[in-house]
């Protein structure tokens, strides 16, 4: 299997955000070692959302490590004009760059920025902007993202009235098109997100911030039908 293939499957994605920054590797090995190979990564700049989290240099600390394991970097960008970073973090290892539909007025040239560099391409939504936002762009996307919260922090509850914009992303972009959920899941919120299509779970508290991630690993696997 290529590893773009990752892609195409039903995966649960870890998310750094909630990992103990100071053991960044072993906690990225721990969920590898349990079958993660999607590992999302969260860059947030102090001014799309207010905290600040980590630039390029945390993605290639961790290229090697993730693409030895046969595992994908998945960077969702919370960042104002993200177009022109996009090539900084490809050249750190980026496999997939998700960009912010409200963050840019030149989406389509972001999504074109993250193609030349040589990586899939995303494009997210928070929970205030309609899936139809992305219509002229959803023929070009690799990966479709449903903000299941507003962006910005880890550990908030899943917010319901966003479950009905996974169906309507998965129809709007077809079989050929991933659609990730990020924010809120876990357990009881990564099922009603499968059934409605959603094919990546990004989850971080309730991986990293449970005792046992390897087991929290799986059990958000199981709950998502995902492999
Ligand atoms: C939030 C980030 C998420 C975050 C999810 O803005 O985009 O990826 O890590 O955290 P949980 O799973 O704790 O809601
Ligand atoms: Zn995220």
């Amino acid at each position: 299997m290529s590893r773009a293939e990752l892609l195409r499957d039903r995966r649960v994605a870890p998310s750094i955000l909630a990992a103990d920054f100071g053991r960044i590797g072993p906690a990225v090995a721990e969920v590898m070692e349990a079958g993660a190979r999607v590992i999302h990564v969260d860059v947030m700049d102090g001014h799309f959302v207010p905290p600040i989290s980590i630039g390029p240099n945390v993605v290639d600390a961790l290229r090697e490590q993730v693409h030895d394991a046969g595992g994908w970097l998945d960077v969702h960008l919370m960042i104002q004009a993200p177009e022109r970073h996009v090539s900084d973090f490809a050249r750190a290892g980026a496999d997939s760059i998700t960009v912010h539909f409200e963050a840019t007025p030149h989406v389509h040239y972001a999504v074109n920025c993250v193609h030349d560099a040589g990586c899939r391409a995303g494009v997210a939504i928070t929970p205030s902007t309609p899936p139809g936002a992305l219509e002229s762009i959803a023929p070009d996307l690799d990966i479709a993202l449903c903000m299941t919260v507003n962006p910005g922090w880890g550990g908030q509850p899943f917010l319901p009235e966003t479950l009905p914009k996974v169906g309507a992303l998965k129809e709007l972009v077809g079989d050929d098109t991933a659609v990730e959920v990020d924010g809120g899941i876990e357990v009881d919120t990564a099922g009603p997100c499968a059934d409605r299509g959603a094919n990546l779970f990004v989850a971080g508290s309730s991986v990293f911030g449970q005792p046992d991630p390897a087991e929290a690993y799986a059990k958000l696997v199981e709950a998502a039908g995902a492999v």
